[in-house]
């Protein structure tokens, strides 16, 4: 049962065919006895392409890593806690997960937990640099508009940054519209194909309903309704939780896909692809999410804007200026 679940996670998001059989990956979680931690640990150990599961965060590691080992995968499952095991964590890691940080509460936006992330993201990127500088790196901790814009500095002052290879993980917009749609459509939401554009939060979050395939038949209003739906989903989940955190279990199932798909692109499979949140010259933001291809050095395409209709051209008008303070703001904070 285990092997069949394990083979779900890693085709779930495509079912092309390997061309190289590598299979030989180690994959580091940071923050990996969180809400989201946890879960996407179970996750990864479920992997099938993952043999080395490196479990890093600043409490509970040990036991997390204990009990993840007794499951009956071929990865081997270590715990290291505290920030001076952090290099240890990381240490030739080929994709670098990263779910490390606070979460929202009822009333709080992402940007308000900019002040404890970024801090976060920019120890993690510093020892990323030194330890793994060649690894896949896959950002969930929020705010993401603005932490991987602070990741992209701290590697380029390293002098190892490949913009091909660090990713803002906005999976889980795309996971919520293809739940939403499938259900309003009646239809299996796991054949529900939609590009999500832009960045993660709010406004930025740009669901593009005129590419939906199969066609998505609602009225003007519906689509009005269902995108803002999609931009606030994930306060839906933060007020209904009611002070107990964000999205949890849906954004590990998320955070495996993706790091699943960077794993399966990595061993040389076709037609890898995902959006992602990325350095990118699409827009007048440097930082963007689109629909990329995935292979061995990361991103080997970037597939640009999808065909925009007026409405969703007014959505891009409007996420540009909030996306561009933003990513300001974590080049601000990296560079001072
Ligand atoms: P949580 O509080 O349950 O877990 C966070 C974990 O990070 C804790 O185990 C904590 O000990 C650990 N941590 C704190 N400082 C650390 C450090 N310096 N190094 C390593 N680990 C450290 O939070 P949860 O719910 O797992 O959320 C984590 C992050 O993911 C938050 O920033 C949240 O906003 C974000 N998130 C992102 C989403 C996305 O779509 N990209 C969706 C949902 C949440």
């Amino acid at each position: 049962m285990f092997k069949q679940v394990a083979k779900q996670v890693a085709t779930q998001a495509g079912r092309n065919f390997s061309t190289t059989n590598q299979n030989n990956y180690k994959v580091a979680v940071c923050g990996a006895s969180g809400g989201i931690g946890q879960p996407l640990s179970l996750l990864m150990k479920l992997n099938p392409l993952v043999t080395e599961l490196s479990l890093f965060d600043i409490v509970h590691t040990p036991g997390v890593a204990a009990d993840l080992s007794h499951i009956d995968t071929k990865s081997t499952t270590n715990g290291f806690k505290g920030s001076e095991e952090l290099d240890s964590a990381l240490k030739g890691a080929d994709v670098v997960v990263i779910p490390a940080g606070v979460p929202r509460k009822p009333g709080m936006t992402r940007d308000d937990l900019f002040n404890v992330n970024a801090g976060i993201i920019k120890d993690i990127s510093t020892s990323i640099a030194r330890q793994c500088p060649k690894a896949m790196v896959a950002i969930i901790t929020n705010p993401v508009n603005t932490c991987v814009p602070i990741a992209a500095e701290i590697l380029k002052k390293a002098g190892v940054y490949d913009p091909n290879r660090l990713f803002g993980v906005s999976t889980l917009d795309v996971v919520r519209a293809r739940a939403f749609i499938g259900h309003a459509l009646n239809v299996d939401p796991q054949k529900v194909e939609i590009p999500v554009i832009g960045g993660h939060s709010g406004v930025t979050i740009l669901p593009i309903l005129s590419q939906c395939k199969p066609k998505y038949t609602g009225s003007d209003a519906d689509i009005q309704a269902l995108t803002v739906r999609i931009q606030e989903a994930g306060t839906e989940v933060v007020k209904a939780k009611a002070g107990a955190g964000s999205a949890t279990l849906s954004m590990a199932y998320a955070g495996a896909r993706f790091a699943g798909s960077l794993l399966r692109g990595l061993n040389g499979e076709k037609n890898v692809i995902e959006c992602s949140y990325v350095q990118s010259n699409v827009t007048e933001a440097t930082f963007f999410s689109t629909p990329l291809v995935l292979g061995k050095n990361g991103i080997q395409e970037n597939l640009g804007l999808p065909k925009l209709n007026d409405f969703e051209k007014k959505l891009l008008e409007a996420a540009i200026p909030e996306l561009k303070n933003n990513i300001k703001k974590g080049v601000d904070f990296a560079k001072n």
